[in-house]
């Protein structure tokens, strides 16, 4: 029976190349009008438009490209019955803490300052900032998120971590539920996002929470722009309130060449790279779920569909 995969971005066209690799036998379709709806048994994407995952009667599970499933989560006509599973790649926490660590060494440290010395062949010295200023507040804990806590506390800085339920954290003050989240924010200098997009998350970080920040607090946003409201955002920023932001996600992708975000000095915009899973790792992980629902036993990283992740 064959696989249906959609290349709607250049990740999935790496994990699509993968696949071909690893299985050269299965039959793979890539355009849905032409692929024999009838017969088609899993689907690979990251997206789903409306009116693909409904002609696919024989379909017996919807991987998603990505760590985060908000995206086929959000397609309405995918029967209720049909599990969505996702990719997970030890790797992607690691190189997600990368990226932050890079965003939050270059603010902390200042590079931007040292940038401009340079070209000016300056030699100003001024005294390091203390890391116990910077305390990094980490708004998830999830594969992507425990890595960043790890190399952040290891890099000197104090590391908060805001749940969704209370449970304890070696090393890393532990904050649960929406109800902390005000305390949370206020002392979190630098915070970093990693929460998936769900109801409960979409717009969390508004204008009322972007306001409880520290003066000065810096965001860098990894999981999906819309937890985060970039006009609050950028009013933040403008008023003097927030240092400014590293964004590699946003409320709509790509990120449009007229967006405001592009240009704004205080904002450095990445084009979603922080990190995504190994092709030959999704590709691993889509073949061993499609021998699984072949022979009728359990999915692997299987989405909850009532949380959305
Ligand atoms: C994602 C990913 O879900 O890159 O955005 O894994």
């Amino acid at each position: 029976m064959p696989v249906l995969v959609l290349p709607t971005s250049p990740f999935v066209e790496r994990q699509l190349a993968a696949l071909r690799t690893q299985a050269p036998d299965e039959r793979i379709f890539t355009d849905p009008s032409s692929a024999p709806a009838a017969e088609i048994e899993a689907l690979l994407a990251f997206r789903l438009a409306p009116g693909i995952a409904s002609r696919l009667p024989a379909l017996k599970f919807v991987a998603c490209a990505g760590a985060g499933a908000d995206h086929l989560l959000a397609a309405t006509d995918l029967p209720a019955h049909v599990p969505i599973v996702r990719a997970v790649d030890p790797l992607q926490g690691v190189r997600m803490a990368q990226y932050v660590a890079l965003m939050a060494l270059r603010h902390y440290r200042d590079l931007s300052r040292f940038e401009a010395q340079q070209r000016e062949a300056r030699w100003d010295r001024p005294a390091p900032p203390s890391e116990q200023a910077f305390t990094v507040g980490l708004m998830g804990y999830g594969s992507n998120g425990a890595p960043v806590a790890d190399v952040l506390s290891r890099l000197g800085f104090p590391v908060a971590v805001l749940t969704r339920t209370a449970h304890p954290i070696e090393g890393v003050s532990a904050f649960a539920g929406i109800e902390a989240l005000p305390a949370f924010l206020a002392q979190s200098r630098i915070l970093v996002c990693t929460l998936p997009l769900t109801a409960a998350t979409r717009g969390l970080l508004d204008a009322r929470a972007i306001a409880r920040l520290p003066r000065g607090a810096y965001v860098i946003n990894v999981s999906r722009g819309g937890v985060l409201r970039e006009e609050d955002l950028v009013a933040a920023i403008d008023a003097g309130h927030l240092a400014g932001a590293a964004l590699d996600v946003f409320a709509s992708e790509p990120l449009t060449a007229n967006s405001p975000l592009w240009r704004h000095p205080k904002i450095l915009c990445t084009p979603h790279v922080a990190a995504e899973p190994r092709p030959e790792v999704a590709a691993a992980q889509f073949l061993d779920n499609l021998r699984r629902a072949r022979s009728g036993l359990p999915l692997a990283n299987v989405v909850d569909r009532v949380r959305g992740y």
